[in-house]
């Protein structure tokens, strides 16, 4: 072999072998190691950026070196979600069968558009989409397609419910179609993607509307339907109703929308139905969460995001439509290059939404749910839950905080009230027989700051991550437990982190 070819070409297989064999060691001691870093750095925005050469490389550099930069550079700047202290968001996890999928998912680098581009990793990501379909109980009618996120998920489900609704809209535009003001409902505690497919849909952020919830932060039906039925009467202004968003289990608290009685509403009016469940709905492969799933077979799409709580690390989420096809007859437009690999009788997953290249996100899915079966994860999640309830004990037992909605899955909303736990009164905001949550204090301003100081003292300190939200206008901590490697110890470190930090800040205001 000439130097030139040398040159050109792949790592020589023996240099490669010696490469992945020191990757594999780095990687298990970075597991091993991951509880005594920092959860979080605490540097200054840009700090990174500075630390790193700004001039491309000219020439190619040694793998040791780019890995001991790994050490160096990146890993202290991470936030590190896999670490046991961190309880922030949805606790989010990975695991070990997790990282091995991702990495054999990486040398047989696929792009599964169509059947034909790679045939194992279209029909893969149909049968890991059916376990889901049959562990959350879903009918057969129900068929799903894997995107990166639920954002995406929701923007595709309204843009099949806008194309059924003002049939052409994908030919001729709204405009065009001569489509009415299409209004779309989610809850006060549903997650911003609602807007952020009505921005994209062209249905413009001010139609998704926001309806309010009860005590337990769970939308109010009767308030959804007085709200449709003004729209439908403003005849005038051309205001159709198109589709209810029904959260299982809100962002900020978990939270679980009453599915039936919208259903109901949405059936009279004849709405669209989706359910965002792209956390709450994997909890409901727990056997004694079938209830958790009362109302789905009348929903039109739900979207589950195994990336949240299904152990599959990002991203990874699902958009199941009761008939895959309504989503098909959307989206599938065949370039004149592609026509020789589209094979009709098979499914090709780019005909199911606006991305064409897509990885082989299947893979990873099949390796994790084949490692730990419907049992261990149903075990893992069940113990988030008890983990989340003994935080909530731990909470009632100490008279300077409280809850502040009620426990969820494995989310707890809690406040820090002050040393003395000052009296309180019941809050004009919420509903007659309200859950004591959220009562009115006097002193309302110092305890959102207090609160809001204690979760940015924490997460810089490096110790814990925890995040901070805000209900009914008042702020208050959250944790999310979803980590596998989160035990009863770490809890109750961080637990007591939080007591010092709250005690310490008090004092000093
Ligand atoms: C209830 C809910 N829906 C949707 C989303 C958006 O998820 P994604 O990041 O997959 O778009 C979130 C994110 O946290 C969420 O909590």
């Amino acid at each position: 072999m000439t130097d030139r070819q040398a040159d050109l070409g792949d790592t020589p297989p023996e240099e490669f072998r010696r490469q992945l064999h020191e990757l594999a060691d780095w990687i298990a001691d970075f597991r091993q190691d991951l509880g005594s870093l920092r959860v979080a750095p605490n540097d200054k925005p840009g700090a990174i950026l500075a630390a790193l050469p700004a001039k491309p490389p000219e020439q190619g550099e040694a793998f040791d070196k780019i890995l001991n930069d790994v050490d160096q550079l990146i890993v202290p700047g991470m936030v590190h979600w896999s670490h046991p202290m961190f309880l922030g968001y949805f606790g989010w996890t990975t695991t070990a069968p997790a990282i091995l999928g991702e990495i054999i998912t990486a040398p047989l680098n696929v792009n599964a558009m169509t059947w034909r581009t790679c045939p194992v990793a279209t029909e893969l990501e149909t049968l890991v989409v059916d376990w889901i379909r049959q562990w959350m109980y879903l009918p057969q009618e129900f068929g799903g397609v894997v995107y990166d996120t639920a954002s995406v998920g929701v923007m595709h489900a309204l843009a099949v419910a806008r194309e059924e609704a003002a049939p052409s809209v994908r030919k001729r535009g709204l405009v065009g179609a001569g489509a009415p003001v299409f209004r779309i409902y989610a809850s006060k505690q549903a997650h911003s993607s609602a807007e952020k497919a009505a921005i994209a849909l062209g249905l413009g952020e001010e139609n998704a509307q926001r309806v309010p919830t009860d005590a337990q932060f769970c939308m109010d039906p009767s308030v959804l339907r007085e709200m449709v039925a003004h729209d439908v009467a403003s005849r005038g202004r051309r205001i159709k109703p198109l589709a209810v968003i029904a959260t299982v289990g809100t962002t900020s608290t978990a939270s679980v929308d009453p599915v039936p009685e919208i259903a109901k509403i949405c059936r009279e009016n004849k709405m669209w139905l989706h359910i965002d469940g792209a956390y709450g709905a994997g909890f409901a492969i727990l056997p004694e969460n079938k209830s958790l799933t009362v109302g789905w077979s009348e929903a039109d799409s739900i979207v589950v995001n195994p990336h949240k709580s299904l152990f599959v690390p990002l991203d990874f989420s699902i958009l199941y439509i009761r008939d895959l096809e309504r989503l098909r007859r959307v989206f599938t437009l065949v370039p004149e290059y592609l026509r020789g690999d589209t094979v009709e009788a098979q499914k090709n997953y780019m005909d199911y939404g606006i991305q064409l290249g897509r990885r082989f996100r299947a893979l990873k899915a099949w390796v994790i749910f084949r490692s730990f079966g419907r049992d261990g994860m149903a075990a893992r999640l069940r113990e988030f839950v008890r983990l989340a309830n003994l935080f909530v004990d731990w909470i009632k037992s100490d008279h300077c905080f409280e809850l502040a909605a009620p426990v969820s899955m494995g989310v707890v909303c809690f406040r820090y009230i002050g040393r003395d736990g000052s009296p309180s009164r019941p809050s004009v905001s919420a509903r007659p027989a309200v859950a004591p949550y959220l009562t009115d204090r006097p002193n309302e301003t110092k305890i959102d700051q207090l609160n809001s100081a204690i979760v940015e003292k924490i997460n810089s300190s490096g110790r814990a991550y925890l995040t901070q939200t805000k209900l009914r206008g008042r702020t208050v901590m959250r944790i999310g437990l979803g980590n596998v490697l989160t035990t009863e110890e770490h809890l109750r470190n961080a637990w007591e982190l939080i007591r010092e930090t709250a005690n310490e800040l008090n004092h000093e205001k």
